[in-house]
């Protein structure tokens, strides 16, 4: 709609905490310091990392902003903010995650295609919105419907930004019709991020939370909803966030022969500590996170301090004053926990975390094994050294 989405360019982009580690100035790529991840269980928007494959485009009409939702449906129809805002509000906890998280560390064992991520490219959030399955209802798609009567499959959302991945056309990425028609999976068109109205970085108006799957289907600065036969054809879907062996390479690659990436594997980080830490002999603290993707739980989180030879358990938390269970009722199933344990370092080692979710699923020990061209869900055991000193510290 023309007029109605202002101009998307570098000089327009909003204010940040100036703690945040920039790892790409244009998109804009950034993530809080380790520390800030720990410091509560719902991340602060100012501490969330942002990503972005185009600049963060301007919204400023919002009474004449829109969705339109079109395609295999009998019914299209334009959705405003206020038809969206009569739907129910649900608040859902769901920690988003890129994909390329961590991806720096896999760049060591070789050469990767992407922006650099520390363990801070995620990030847990409450998304207050309306269901997609009630908004999806307005055009006459019942819940729990994997296909439309004329053959829609597939839930694409086109967002406002402008990506030159895309020759300059739109962000896109889809979902199947069955999971955006489920209420239980939970997928939100939110338009508030913990208890806030959205800010533009992370997609006002409108955006898509996809729960448990990687944060590159989680579709910021909605502009229109296509109910489609296919997967989305869009760059971000068939020709990026897929994963490959170690044995494809930019010579061999076929990206027809993996699908697009939806749930994030089992994933835990420390980060109490740096790449390398200076302590006192005795104790350390060890805490970070965990999260697993498709609404598991965390059974377990280890951790070492001899390097992955013997392992002690750590405690495990979501909110304040309630027991953590995994796959509990009352438990958030699509958040990640924070865990902690104190050990006994007496001198330099290396300590190690490892996580095991509510399938029994467990992180990989080595990133060879999972080393892929384009860096994507390095949930290897993660490491860090510290050095033992006695003076100075
Ligand atoms: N949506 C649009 N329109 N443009 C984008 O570049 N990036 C995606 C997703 N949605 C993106 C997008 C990726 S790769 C991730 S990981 C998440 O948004 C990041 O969301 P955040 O910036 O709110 O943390």
């Amino acid at each position: 709609m023309p007029g109605l989405k202002g101009p998307s360019d570098y000089s327009q982009e909003p204010p940040r905490h100036p703690s945040l580690k920039i790892n790409a100035k244009q998109p804009f790529n950034a993530e809080p310091p380790r520390s800030a991840l720990i410091a509560s269980y719902v991340t602060p928007v100012d501490f969330f990392y942002k990503r972005n494959h185009g600049p963060i485009p301007v919204v400023d009409d919002i009474e004449r902003y829109s969705v339109l939702i079109r395609g295999l449906i009998d019914n299209p129809r334009e959705l405003f903010m206020r038809d969206i805002k009569m739907l129910p509000k649900y608040n859902v906890t769901a920690t988003l995650q890129c994909a390329g998280n961590r991806r720096t560390a896999m760049s060591k064992v070789k050469t990767v295609k992407g922006v650099g991520w520390d363990v801070s490219a995620i990030g847990n959030g409450v998304w207050g919105g309306a269901k997609l399955a009630d908004v999806l209802e307005l055009v006459g798609i019942s819940k729990l419907t994997s296909t439309t009567k004329s053959g829609g499959k597939h839930v694409e959302f086109v967002s406002i930004d402008k990506c030159k991945e895309e020759n300059g056309g739109p962000y896109k990425a889809s979902i199947p019709l069955s999971r955006a028609t489920n209420p239980d999976a939970d997928v939100v068109i939110a338009y508030e991020m913990n208890g806030e109205p959205l800010n533009r970085d992370h997609g006002y108006p409108l955006r898509v939370v996809v729960p448990g799957v990687i944060g590159a289907r989680s579709v910021k600065w909605l502009d229109c909803i296509n109910i489609i036969a296919e997967e989305s054809q869009g760059f971000f879907m068939q020709k990026d966030y897929k994963m490959f062996p170690p044995s494809v390479n930019w010579d061999n690659i076929d990206w027809s022969t993996s699908r697009p990436q939806m749930d994030f594997p089992v994933q835990s980080a420390i980060c109490s500590l740096e790449d390398v830490t200076a302590i006192k002999p005795g104790k350390v603290k060890v805490s970070g996170y965990a999260a697993s993707g498709g609404g598991r739980g965390i059974d377990r989180v280890d951790v070492s301090v001899d390097g992955g030879k013997t392992w002690v358990e750590a405690s495990r938390y979501q909110k304040p004053g309630a027991k953590y269970i995994s796959d509990d009722m009352n438990s958030d199933k699509w958040a990640w926990v924070l865990f902690d344990v104190t050990v006994d370092a007496p001198q330099s080692t290396e300590i190690v975390v490892k996580a095991v979710d509510s399938a029994a699923n467990i992180q990989p020990e080595n990133v060879q094994e999972i080393w892929n061209l384009r860096g994507i869900l390095n949930t290897s055991w993660h490491r860090v050294q510290v050095r033992v000193g006695h003076s100075n510290m």
